[in-house]
């Protein structure tokens, strides 16, 4: 793009975006997708805060392999944490101690990767069943959905293999329970252990195994898979809630340059902020208060970060059952609930076809749903959350016992009926909720809202006068079609 008077007279910054546009065709880039058009509803955001986050814990987590040695030989500490001087560690425990007390900056940066983590997941989960609850996980975002969904279960264990990474009592005590799980797998469970340890549990090798992982191979698929992922989101355009003048054909909301760019721009910065001021007010995974690993010692509280909490839970509460067929010792304690585990999770990422399956719905959809008009998609979202929530109290049988003065037996019977119980309830109530919610949007349709002006007709009669929704709120109501619902019988 030159000026009419030709290219002696344009100015520098045009003679760099021309020599670009000669090698990157960027001007037909720009015009294609510079005016993108975002719609703005404070739910999107969520998607942003999970891009924001994933971005500070790849800054913040180069900056710590900077000084954390992966490395399980046997080292004797002598840095400034002096209750823990003359004790005998691993390499790896040292390092994270002395990031945590010598390295300028390193105990803040440790603290903002791991609240990044903990964030990271709960706008993942958040942002997940906010698509689940408005459906816009139907065609054609099936496959972003699935995409979506792999980054949320890379990112469980990309969390489990970053905090096992510092080698302290209570990682230790993680890699534990994952040696236990691998164990219980029928015929081959001593194989897979002895394979991933490197030998007998806890072997030399886990943590620079982890290591690999952790900075490499799964961070290095995930960024890919987010690149997809917001491609995809451009490529299908934003699904938006109904409104006047939205439609299944068009996005309503502003452009990408330059409203959405400085709005995302401010946002990033106030995520990065807020987690800083968490990081730095707040204390977590205090590493030198547990203690270097041994595999001889436990500590009570013993905890995995939240988002495992519920395959805590599964174990914890599962009744320890065993079993002995030909020969073999099934662990069924501990082999029903890693079943269970990944099944809750693929469960949730398989929705999308086993909901297009079951209501024959095969359209494209870009209006979202409101969850109240889906009753038993919602009111199956929240069971699924409920069971979450109630396996993560299990996972914390003991916390919970301790807090509230109960026996840790109770928690557990409490939690094993709840397991069953709660997210039927949680189903039926909340599928009520929404007929309720259905019925109230029909009378405000029909009747318009209350005023609270009471008239008295001539003949007597007393009335309250309803003022009639205007027509953006009557078409906000109204523009949803009236799906089969899930739990319809067959016409
Ligand atoms: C989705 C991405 C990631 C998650 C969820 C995650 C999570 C974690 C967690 C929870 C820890 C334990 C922190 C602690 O000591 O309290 C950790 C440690 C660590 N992470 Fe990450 N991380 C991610 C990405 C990365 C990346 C991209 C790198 C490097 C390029 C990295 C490098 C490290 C290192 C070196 C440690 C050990 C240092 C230490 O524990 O102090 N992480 N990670
Ligand atoms: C690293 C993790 C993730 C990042 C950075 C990310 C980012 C985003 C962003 C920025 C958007 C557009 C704005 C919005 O609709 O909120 C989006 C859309 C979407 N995401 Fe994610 N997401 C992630 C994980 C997930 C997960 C776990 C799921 C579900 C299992 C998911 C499913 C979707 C779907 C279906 C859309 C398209 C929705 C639409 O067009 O309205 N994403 N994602």
């Amino acid at each position: 793009m030159t000026s009419p008077s030709g290219p002696s007279e344009s100015s520098r910054g045009e003679r760099v975006a021309d020599w670009f546009d000669g090698r990157l065709g960027i001007y037909a880039l720009g015009k294609q997708y510079l005016r993108k058009v975002f719609p703005d509803h404070w739910s999107f955001l969520l998607g942003e805060i999970c891009l924001y986050s994933f971005v500070v814990l790849i800054l913040t987590g180069v900056y710590l392999t900077l000084f954390f040695h992966p490395s399980m030989n046997e080292v004797t500490y002598h840095g400034s944490y002096v209750p823990l001087n003359g004790i005998r560690m691993s390499d790896a425990y040292a390092s994270t101690l002395h990031i945590s007390f010598d390295v300028r900056g390193g105990l803040l940066v440790r603290q903002l990767h791991h609240w990044a983590a903990l964030v990271f997941i709960a706008a993942m989960l958040t942002h997940m069943m906010r698509h689940f609850f408005t459906g816009s996980f139907r065609k054609p975002r099936e496959l972003n959905w699935l995409f979506g969904w792999t980054l949320l279960f890379l990112g469980l264990f990309e969390g489990l293999f970053g905090y096992s990474l510092p080698d302290d009592l209570l990682s230790g005590t993680g890699m534990r329970f994952v040696d236990g799980a691998l164990l219980s797998v029928p015929v081959v469970g001593t194989y897979l252990s002895m394979f991933l340890f490197g030998g007998e549990y806890p072997g030399h090798d886990i943590v620079s195994r982890f290591y690999s992982l952790h900075v490499l191979l799964i961070p290095g698929i995930m960024a890919a898979l987010v690149v997809v992922h917001l491609i995809l989101v451009v490529y299908h355009k934003h699904t938006q809630f109904a409104g006047p003048g939205r439609t299944e054909r068009n996005v309503v909301g502003s452009p990408f340059m330059p409203v959405y760019l400085a709005k995302a721009g401010g946002f990033f910065f106030l995520v990065f902020g807020a987690l800083t001021v968490l990081a730095a007010v707040a204390s977590i995974n205090p590493v030198w208060s547990y203690g270097p690993y041994r595999a001889d010692q436990v500590s009570t509280g013993a905890q995995p970060d939240w988002y495992l909490g519920f395959a805590e839970g599964l174990v914890r509460v599962m009744p320890g059952w065993e079993v002995t067929l030909w020969g073999h010792t099934l662990v069924l304690g501990v082999l029903i609930p890693i079943v269970v585990f990944p099944l809750l999770l693929v469960l949730i990422g398989a929705y999308p076809f086993l909901e297009s399956w079951r209501t024959g719905d095969t359209h494209e959809h870009h209006l979202l749903d409101r969850p109240r008009n889906r009753p038993s998609r919602t009111g199956l979202g929240v069971a699924w959350i409920s069971l979450y929530l109630i396996l993560l109290a299990g996972g914390g049988n003991d916390i919970v016992a301790t807090r509230l003065h109960l026996s840790i037996n109770t928690v557990t019977w409490m939690v094993r009926v709840a397991v069953f119980a709660v997210p039927v309830l949680a189903f039926v109530i909340t599928r009520r909720i929404c007929l309720g919610l259905q019925l109230r949007d029909a009378e405000l349709v029909l009747h318009g809202r209350e005023t609270g002006v009471i008239k008295r007709l001539p003949h007597g009669e007393y009335v309250e006068i309803h003022r009639p929704l205007d027509p953006a709120e009557l078409h906000t109501l109204t523009a949803h079609k009236r799906p089969r619902e899930l739990m319809e019988r067959e016409p």
